[in-house]
């Protein structure tokens, strides 16, 4: 694969005269993609009815005849004022019940059929007259599904899809509540029209009707999705993509994908460092240049699966963001890094998020590839260094891991609804084990809970999973490599209750959870030999095989080597130290890593990454300051 580079355009920001000398800028700074169109609404329809296509047909015609392939997008992530005027019950509800408004983005509620047959009427209008349009290589679908908390709504229309739903689901009312056992507290339905959503109850409604809303939410934006690539795909042949975001979770992505050729994300280390990371203030100014060296690979590993083995970084940071608390500028070479880094995992397309600062409204503290002015701005160099350095490369590959994590989306949702401490957080833990695996310098793909093979990999891994259903339990009993579990993992049934026969229900574990529990921050649980416990311990009973013990007497790891469960949510260090154990026992060769380096192989490559502004070394290998190096393998 021969990875190519490009940025977000905006033409309807810029006088028209300006196109022809943007466009001829980006080729010769080595781009050769251009995404435009996603929130251009309001200039191509400014009133219902009056369409205004012409001088997109021109901005087209500029930016393709340059050279430049074109991602055109549907507007939908952006209706104008006219579409929330005709429709004033579409805009999304929080759960305090609070109507949220136009006037920004994202305002619509996927729940809404009005605005639904909106967003599906123009995309088909967008789609007809560019469909076979040449220049078009690739079409987005809206933008950023979920971002800004817009997944959940409590609308009215919200509401009313939900009982739709649930009706499907559980046909008759008695079913259901035989499902959510509603015996309990007395909230059995005498019918479906008086189930209500689970917010603004005087105290927690039922785990599993909150369960349930969640997945209902989830299958809103699947349909929404899907209404927009079945229009796309009548008109066009080119791949449809969608720009998911780091560590929205409130959908599921695996599911989106399925209706895309390729998934894409938007990639801001330095903003997700400061917005979305539960690391110590130390993590953060240590890496307040480079962001958290394994968060974009978690992303890039993740997307890689979500789109199938396609996948492009849609929108990269080029400087610094006006959106987190504090908005550093990258690190000298960081661009070029993120580059790279977003390259060796699988990138087909690395496009950055925007050409040209807007010197005006919301982002005009975002730093673009060029100043306000039009002069270039760090990041456009270091771009450029990258185009020019893979002119070395024929091709770059990626080739399966030997190391597999399992991510779920509804996992998330089921400890979000009950975490049973206030920090047992499903994305962290997940996480947690794959900074781990990282540390030891492996590379790692990130598979479905419904994942039905497991052919290839030497060690999967599936903390957190509340449940294993048959697909990837058959998986998991033909499978000769190394099983790792727990904590939590098998521990519901898919109603969101304890099951009959006590958890783990794993295959081939034997052992009983009787209790468990929560623990505060400050507190740790003693391994002996191996390390600690933080937040979240089991206690086993009944189990054949005890392979590790606590200090308090209470098994920690239960199983065998080939399979096993640890019983308590384990630190970096002991995490470390037990996949390292893992590796020499399957040949697996491994490096342990200071926390600024990370490496990635492909398949005739191996790539170094240096997440510091001082030179490191790995044995012989010397990694300068903020940089990038590779060697054939
Ligand atoms: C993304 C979004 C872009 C822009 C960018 C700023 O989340 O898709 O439109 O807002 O953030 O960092």
């Amino acid at each position: 694969m021969n990875p190519k580079l490009g940025s977000c355009y905006y033409p309807e920001h810029w006088p028209e005269d300006q196109w022809q000398k943007d466009a001829e800028d980006m080729i010769a700074s080595g781009l050769t993609w251009v995404r435009i169109g996603e929130f251009a609404w309001s200039r191509l329809e400014p009133e219902e009815g009056d369409y205004n296509f012409e001088w997109l047909d021109r901005a087209i015609s500029i930016l393709g005849s340059a050279g430049l392939n074109v991602v055109m997008s549907t507007p939908t992530a952006t209706p104008p004022r006219w579409v929330v005027d005709k429709w004033p019950d579409m805009l999304i509800v929080d759960d305090e019940g609070r109507t949220r408004r136009s006037g920004s983005r994202r305002h619509y509620c996927f729940s809404h059929e009005g605005y639904l047959n909106e967003a599906i009427k123009i995309s088909e209008i967008v789609a007809k007259r560019y469909g076979a349009n040449p220049y078009i290589k690739a079409w987005q679908l809206d933008n950023e599904y979920g971002c800004h908390d817009t997944t959940l709504s409590y609308s009215v229309s919200a509401l009313r899809a939900f009982r739709i739903w649930l009706e499907k689901k559980y046909k008759t009312i008695d079913r259901l509540n035989e499902s959510w056992k509603n015996v309990f507290w007395s909230m059995d339905y005498n019918d479906f029209e008086q189930i209500e959503l689970p917010n603004l109850t005087v105290t927690d409604p039922n785990p599993i009707h909150a369960l349930d809303f969640r997945r209902f939410s989830s299958d809103q934006v699947i349909n929404f999705n899907q209404s927009q690539s079945q229009v796309l795909r009548k008109y066009t042949q080119m791949p449809l993509i969608h720009n998911y975001m780091g560590r929205i979770t409130d959908f599921n992505h695996y599911e989106v994908g399925e209706d895309l050729d390729v998934a894409s994300w938007d990639s801001y280390p330095l903003g997700f460092l400061e917005d979305r990371s539960n690391q110590s203030d130390e993590f953060k100014t240590k890496f307040m240049r480079f962001g958290d060296p394994d968060f974009q690979s978690f992303h890039h590993d993740l997307y890689r699966t979500v789109g199938n083995g396609r996948w492009w970084v849609m929108e990269q940071q080029p400087g610094p963001v006006n959106w987190a608390p504090f908005n550093p500028e990258p690190a000298t070479g960081a661009v070029r890094l993120w580059t790279w880094e977003a390259i060796a995992h699988g990138a087909e397309v690395v496009s950055y998020f925007r050409w040209r600062q807007a010197p005006f409204a919301q982002e005009q503290m975002h730093a673009g590839l060029q100043r306000p002015d039009g002069v270039a701005a760090p990041g456009l160099n270091e771009a450029s260094q990258v185009f020019s350095e893979l002119k070395n490369f024929e091709s770059i590959d990626q080739v399966q891991s030997k190391i597999a994590l399992i991510f779920d989306y509804e996992s998330c949702w089921a400890w979000e609804v009950q975490p049973q401490g206030k920090d047992f957080n499903y994305f962290e833990l997940v996480y947690d084990y794959y900074k781990a695996l990282r540390a030891l310098g492996l590379s790692i793909d990130i598979l479905p809970p419904n994942q039905g093979d497991l052919s290839g990999y030497k060690v999967v891994l599936m903390p957190g999973l509340m449940h294993i259903g048959d697909e990837l339990s058959r998986a998991m009993k033909e499978f000769d490599g190394v099983l790792i579990s727990g904590p939590r993992t098998g521990s519901k049934t898919l109603d969101m209750a304890i099951p009959e026969k006590l958890p783990p229900l794993i295959p081939g574990i034997n052992g009983t959870v009787a209790r468990v529990e929560s623990l505060r921050p400050n507190v740790t649980i003693s391994i002996k030999e191996l390390g600690n416990f933080k937040k979240w311990m089991e206690t086993l009973v009944d189990s054949d095989n005890v392979i590790q013990f606590c200090d308090d007497g209470r098994p920690a790891i239960i199983g065998n080597e080939n399979n096993f469960y640890i019983t308590g949510w384990a630190d970096q260090e002991t995490l470390k130290n037990i996949f390292s154990g893992v590796c020499d026992s399957q040949d697996i060769s491994f490096t342990e890593l200071n926390d600024c380096v990370r490496t990635r192989e492909t398949s005739s490559y191996r790539f170094w990454f240096n997440f510091s502004e001082e030179e490191s070394t790995v044995g012989s290998i010397k990694i300068p300051a903020s940089g990038v190096i590779w060697e054939a393998i």
